[in-house]
């Protein structure tokens, strides 16, 4: 096949492009322009779609190249056509890109992908799940201000709440989330954000969201809910009355344990009012790389959770009959503490399971040392299984009281399943358990 020079590319794509920005309905509203060039936003995309057609299409922008994998624009500025389209640009009469810190095209496709999927009007998507918890909580209040969070929470998002924002005034009351009554006494008229997580980290408590709304609604106050455990496909906090949606994409999104990455969801009018200038300003934008391999993960988390969820149903059921065990938790079974709160807000169970080993901190270091292809590592929503022990890891850092509190002990155990077959996954445990004594 003859090589073609640089000439006829550049040819070719003047041309095309010529043809692209003059073809009929060019910049309407479904386009961004960015300059030079106009991507189009995949038309017939549908908000009626189902997530596993919208986590594969939704929020699209396809360049005049006609890739059909999304593209990733590692860059850090765009320019501009004149001096008269800059200012234009800074003064928001177009919606083209400013600087990749403020929102750029590989992103935004994410953030819309994230947005069709929870049902939000808008997001941003961020470096990490703790600069969208961090963000989200602290671009709101103000010395005077007071925030109330149920007490289980993963370590970092407590520190985030009972540490960082008393440092600037803001007060914290941690209160038992499993029961509304605790939310009700806890709020105040100075009340401006609630925070929860459900299941929470690591003993899948569940938190009632829609009445926690309610309460957050009576004082004009922002309920923000961390749904990485749920995933977005078994809970939608938005739509049970929350404000603000949070994920660590580190989890299940990409779930191959390749990068880090958040996101905050939201209508728009919380976004600009709130989150717009905080995250501008502040710089805890995602990585464009890390936005396109996220995009790349999406697209098959229906795929992966429903394996993970038949694994971990199948094992919470298999270790609930095992002598060595004490107790299981897993948000699908009927014995959950709070099955009927389970079955009100969230449509599956868990790709985790929490358990307590008999034997102690002792039984449970033995069982995850002589498993095989489950591997031991504090992470979670993997395609591979890894179990923790939260007392020597993920929660080290609490009081053995806090820790009691949140009904975790010595033997508790942490489990987040993976793709794996589900009958290997079951041998690998009975041949650990053999390991240890009843
Ligand atoms: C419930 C929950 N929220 C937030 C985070 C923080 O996410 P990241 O590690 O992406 O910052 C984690 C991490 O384990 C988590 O489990």
């Amino acid at each position: 096949m003859a090589s073609l020079s640089r000439g006829d590319l550049a040819g070719r794509l003047a041309a095309t492009l010529n043809k692209w920005l003059k073809r009929p309905g060019a910049r309407n509203r479904s386009d961004v322009a960015t300059g030079f060039f106009v991507f189009e936003r995949l038309k017939g995309m549908s908000k009626n779609w189902r997530p596993a057609t919208q986590l594969v299409h939704g929020g699209t922008l396809r360049s005049p190249y006609g890739e059909t994998s999304e593209a990733i624009f590692l860059t850090q500025g765009f320019v501009y056509e004149s001096s008269e389209a800059a200012e234009a640009r800074f003064k928001g009469e177009d919606d083209g890109y400013i600087y990749a810190r403020y929102g750029s095209p590989t992103n935004d496709m994410f953030e819309k992908r994230m947005c069709l999927l929870e049902g939000a009007e808008d997001a941003r998507a961020m470096a990490s799940g703790m600069a969208a918890v961090a963000a989200a909580v602290l671009c709101q209040v103000k010395a005077g201000d007071h925030i109330v969070a149920a007490r289980a929470l993963f370590g970092s998002c407590r520190y985030v709440v009972d540490t960082l924002a008393p440092r600037y005034g803001v007060e914290c009351t941690l209160v038992d989330g499993r029961d509304l009554k605790n939310w009700e006494a806890a709020i105040r008229p100075n009340t401006r954000v609630m925070f929860l997580e459900s299941p929470t980290n690591p003993t899948l408590e569940v938190v009632d969201i829609a009445g926690v709304a309610k309460l957050a609604n009576q004082v004009g106050a922002t309920l923000i809910v961390d749904n990485v455990f749920a995933t977005p496909l078994f809970q939608k906090p938005l739509e049970l009355g929350a404000h603000v949606v949070v994920y660590s994409a580190t989890k299940h999104i990409d779930g191959q344990g390749r990068c880090l990455g958040g996101v905050v969801l939201s209508s728009k009018d919380w976004i600009t009012e709130n989150l717009q200038d905080y995250f501008r300003h502040t710089g805890p934008a995602m990585s464009p790389f890390n936005a396109w391999t996220l995009l790349k993960g999406v697209e098959t988390l229906p795929l992966r959770v429903k394996q993970q969820t038949a694994n971990a149903s199948a094992i919470a059921d298999f270790l609930a009959e095992q002598p060595q065990v004490a107790k299981v938790i897993y948000p699908g079974r009927a014995d959950h503490p709070q099955a009927d709160i389970v079955a009100k807000q969230m449509t599956g169970g868990s790709t985790l399971v929490a358990f307590e080993m008999k034997g102690g901190k002792d039984a449970a270091f033995k069982l995850q040392n002589a498993l095989d292809i489950v591997k031991i590592s504090n992470n979670l929503g993997d395609a591979k299984s890894l179990i923790t022990h939260p007392a020597t890891t993920t929660h080290k850092n609490l009081t053995d009281e806090a820790r009691a509190e949140l009904g975790m002990s010595g033997g508790t155990v942490r489990l987040s399943c993976g793709i794996e077959d589900t009958q290997d996954l079951l041998e690998d445990f009975a041949q650990a358990l053999r390991k240890v004594p009843a």
